[in-house]
Parts: C-alpha cells; sequence; structure tokens
C-alpha cells in the first residue's frame, strides 16, 4: 500500500540522481534552495518509489525534480504523487503550478491539463519546454 510524505531534501537525492542524471556527479543533483522547498516522497512498502520537489514564489508553485525509480515507472505512482501535489499547492493557496518539462515527459503533463508555453531551453543533453496550469 502506497503513501505519500512530506521528506527531508537529502532523501530525494539519491533518487534524482539515479533516474535522472546518473551520469552526473552526485552533487549535481542539490539544489541551492532546495532546503526553502517542500519534498514529497511516495512510498510503498517502505521503499521511495518517486520524488518530487515544490518551490512557491507567491501565488505560484513550481515543482522541480520529479522522478520515479525506473523500475517502478509505468505503473500509476507519478500520477499519484502528480494529483497530490496538485491538490496540495490549491489548498495552500496557489492559483498556478508550472515546470520546466522534459519534452520526453510533456504528454504525461499534458494529461493533467498542463500547457505548453512557447518558453524552451535545453541542459545537460535534454530538451525543456515551460508547463503551467490554473488552479
Ligand atoms: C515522468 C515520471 C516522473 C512519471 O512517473 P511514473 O511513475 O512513470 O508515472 P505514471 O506511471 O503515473 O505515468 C507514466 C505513464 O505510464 C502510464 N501508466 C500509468 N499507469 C499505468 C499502468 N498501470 N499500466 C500502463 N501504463 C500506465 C501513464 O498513462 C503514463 O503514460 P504517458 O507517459 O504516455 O503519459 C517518470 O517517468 C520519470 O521519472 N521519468 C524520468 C525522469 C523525468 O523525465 N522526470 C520528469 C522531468 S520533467
Amino acid at each position: 500500500m502506497s503513501h505519500i510524505e512530506q521528506i527531508p531534501p537529502y532523501l530525494t537525492w539519491k533518487t534524482r540522481h539515479k533516474v535522472m542524471y546518473p551520469d552526473l556527479d552526485f552533487d549535481k543533483v542539490i539544489l541551492p534552495n532546495d532546503d526553502d522547498g517542500i519534498h514529497l516522497g511516495l512510498f510503498d512498502n517502505n521503499t521511495l518509489i518517486s520524488v518530487v520537489s515544490l518551490f512557491r514564489t507567491d501565488d505560484s508553485m513550481q515543482f522541480r525534480k520529479f522522478a520515479t525509480l525506473s523500475e517502478y515507472q509505468h505503473k500509476g505512482y507519478g500520477s499519484e504523487i502528480l494529483l497530490y501535489l496538485l491538490e496540495y499547492s490549491k489548498n495552500a493557496g496557489c492559483d498556478q503550478i508550472w515546470c520546466n518539462a522534459r519534452t520526453t515527459a510533456a504528454g504525461f503533463y499534458r494529461k493533467f491539463g498542463f500547457i505548453e508555453t512557447d518558453k524552451t531551453s535545453q541542459a545537460n543533453g535534454f530538451e525543456y519546454v515551460i508547463m503551467e496550469k490554473n488552479l
């Protein structure tokens, strides 16, 4: 049985590194403002399976470093934590949520009502597009 809870920043780092940037030095997955974020972890049978980090500016919530362990992907865990953070952000009084999405994940976010903007970028060999949703 799965559950989602707030976790300290350092607990996200291993999953971020393993899933998103296995070829980079471990230190590169640590964000300078990690201490200012709200970090969520989805656990199933005490295994940390999916992580995501939220950063609020005024009434806008950004989520970053969303990662599900590869062997657990496509099983619905990401959707579970995404629905949770949408509700969390709405309840916190935010009226907008956004992310700098890897273009490979854009279809996934579209399913949840996120809309692609014209703001695109590239970094570390990945292409990104900013996607947003009104809450
Ligand atoms: C993006 C990511 C976090 C999604 O997490 P996830 O746990 O795989 O998410 P879900 O399982 O809920 O959904 C993923 C896909 O599986 C599908 N899916 C969900 N449950 C499923 C099931 N039981 N059977 C088959 N497919 C299923 C979803 O429809 C979705 O399809 P889509 O990608 O075509 O939209 C994950 O793929 C990941 O970590 N990717 C690598 C890092 C990354 O790109 N992070 C995002 C950066 S912006």
